[in-house]
């Protein structure tokens, strides 16, 4: 299987290094409440080469944590489940003790259902459990990149339709799953939201391709049923999270991950049973692809 990374890039202010071979990288060296403006610039450079970037032992106040993401654009108020208190543009990720499911186990991009989809997630760990609770992530420019030509070229001109359906627990008929979670959706906004996207976007910053359909959120092709499209979107799915174009993060109380929602996909595991854990999710907005 080819794989592309790119040339890695030379720093200065931070120290990059690489996770895995398909994406992914630790950067350290670096106080994310306190950033020069040379530290940020090659931050954002590091993002945009390595997709999805760690950063340890952080200390962020919720307003800090805020600070980090408008230096990267607008914030997102997540339109489907309960913000943090006090702060709509932080999402608690929560799964308490006695909690059977958690968020995000299923291979995902953010809320795809949405016109303008975000640019990226930022995720800072409060509380961790003592095993478990990795987040795996994938890189979807390398696997559009593996891809026969002639997948690449029946997708290309594909969109697919995206629907908060999953999440509002029509998708698979699991009504239980908002009972049997600690973070709520939100009462007042139970109504099914969705967005026409192509199969295949262009990234804005890096101009590579990537695949953007996913397991949550793609609920079929445009012009197609339902039953015609799930064999490919599971076919997709299946490809694009091979372990050759993953990496999997490790999580510390502190630990802050954050992932280009362009061009990549995260899978939650939820094998820590038991155990609270709690993240605070800071959404940067995106652009419509194209
Ligand atoms: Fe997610």
């Amino acid at each position: 299987m080819t794989q592309t990374r790119p040339q890695e890039q030379v720093y200065q202010h931070i120290d990059v290094r690489p996770l895995a071979g398909s994406l992914g990288a630790e950067l350290l060296g670096v106080d994310l409440a306190n950033l020069s403006e040379e530290a940020f610039a090659e931050i954002h450079r590091a993002f945009l080469e390595h997709s999805v970037v760690f950063f340890r032992d952080q200390s962020l106040t919720p307003d800090q944590h805020k600070d980090f993401g408008r230096r990267f654009g607008g914030l997102n108020i997540h339109p489907t489940y309960e913000p943090l208190p006090g702060h709509d543009e932080i999402l608690a990720v929560v799964k308490d003790k006695d909690a059977k499911h958690n968020i995000g186990d299923t291979w995902h991009t953010d809320v795809t259902f949405l016109p303008e989809p975000p640019m990226g997630s930022i995720l800072y760990a409060r509380e961790i459990p003592p095993y478990g609770g990795d987040t795996l992530f994938a890189n979807l420019s390398m696997a559009y990149d593996a891809l026969s030509d002639g997948m690449k070229a029946m997708l290309d001109g594909l969109n697919a339709i995206h629907s908060n359906a999953y999440l509002l627990g029509g998708k698979d008929g699991d009504e239980d799953r908002n009972k049997t979670r600690s973070t709520k959706l939100r009462e007042d906004k139970r109504q099914v939201l969705s967005a026409v996207h192509p199969v295949v976007r262009t990234h804005p910053e890096t101009g590579r391709k990537c695949l953007f359909i996913n397991q949550a959120f793609t609920t079929r092709f445009e012009n197609m049923t339902r039953e015609e499209s799930q064999p490919l979107i599971d076919f997709l799915v299946r490809h694009a999270s091979r372990p050759e174009f993953t990496c999997r993060f490790r999580w510390a109380e502190g630990s802050v991950a954050f992932w280009d929602n362009r061009c990549t996909y995260h899978y939650a595991l939820n094998d820590y049973h038991g155990f609270r854990r709690e993240m605070h999710r800071v959404t940067v907005n995106g652009d419509r692809p194209i």
